[in-house]
């Protein structure tokens, strides 16, 4: 690939005011991994203080409203991530599709009204155990990729703003890893879904692999053809745990 490899920490429903010091001793660290672009994404609450404590790496929401504003109680829009100093959301991840029952039209809506917040977005894929033993894992993710993504906002993901997380539901939290075959396999099925799409400006979307991602592992994972980066869960909580898969992005030139 030849755009910087994206590691991406999601925090899902963990963090608190203590673990920002994790998010400083990762923001220390990340200068010297310059050909590096990392992030991460904690809870609503902790964004604006994670934002303020750190330089080097990206901030980002996980979840947002299609709408700008209104009454919708309990929700964030896009707009208020960007005012708070985020840069980019994920969006569709399967906690979502599964906690909050959201479907392929309500990611792309989201993903839309993200683009056009300012926002970059990766949207989340992936399929079940059932469906992958069912041999039906890359029709199923095909369609998600066909749904979810944005379909207008075109100048943002010929930007680069779009960004893909396949994160095989099995694999999530397991510590079951994806054979690094079926992971090569996957992405270029998503590439090819994308480039149908968008044509050459899906040349500018990442594709990330997620799904028990550790420090013993990225390297395989990262390495893989296709594979732009990794969307990490659990080893995203302590620097100790985030750094060694950043290292593995890490390909310094000379
Ligand atoms: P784990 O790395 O904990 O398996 O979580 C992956 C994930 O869902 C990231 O979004």
């Amino acid at each position: 690939m030849s755009q910087r490899p994206y590691i991406v920490g999601n925090w899902k429903m963990n963090g608190s005011r203590a673990m920002l010091a994790e998010a400083r001793a990762i923001d220390r660290a990340a200068q010297r991994y310059p050909d590096v672009e990392i992030a991460l994404a904690p809870p609503y609450p902790f964004i604006g203080a994670l934002r303020d404590a750190v330089s080097a790496i990206g901030v980002g929401g996980q979840d947002c409203h299609t709408a700008a504003k209104g009454a919708h109680t309990g929700d964030v829009s896009a707009a208020m991530l960007a005012d708070i100093g985020a840069d980019f959301v994920i969006l569709g991840h399967s906690e979502r599709r599964r906690d909050h029952g959201e479907g392929d039209a309500l990611v792309r809506a989201k993903a839309e009204a993200a683009l056009a917040a300012g926002l970059g977005v990766i949207v989340c894929v992936g399929e079940t155990l059932e469906e992958r033993d069912a041999g039906k894992a890359e029709a199923v993710v095909a369609r998600q990729v066909e749904g979810s993504v944005p379909a207008g906002e075109g100048a943002a993901v010929a930007a680069g703003r779009l960004a893909l997380a396949y994160e095989p539901v099995w694999a999530i939290g397991t510590g079951r890893v994806a054979a690094v075959e079926d992971v090569i396999a996957m992405h270029a099925a998503v590439r090819e879904k994308l480039a149908a799409i968008y044509g050459e400006d899906a040349d500018k979307i990442r594709i990330l692999y997620g799904g028990s991602v550790n420090g013993e592992n990225a390297a395989g994972l990262l390495g893989a053809e296709g594979v732009g980066g990794a969307l990490v869960g659990g080893a995203s909580l302590t620097a100790d745990a985030f750094l060694p898969i950043v290292a593995a992005a890490s390909q310094p030139e000379g």
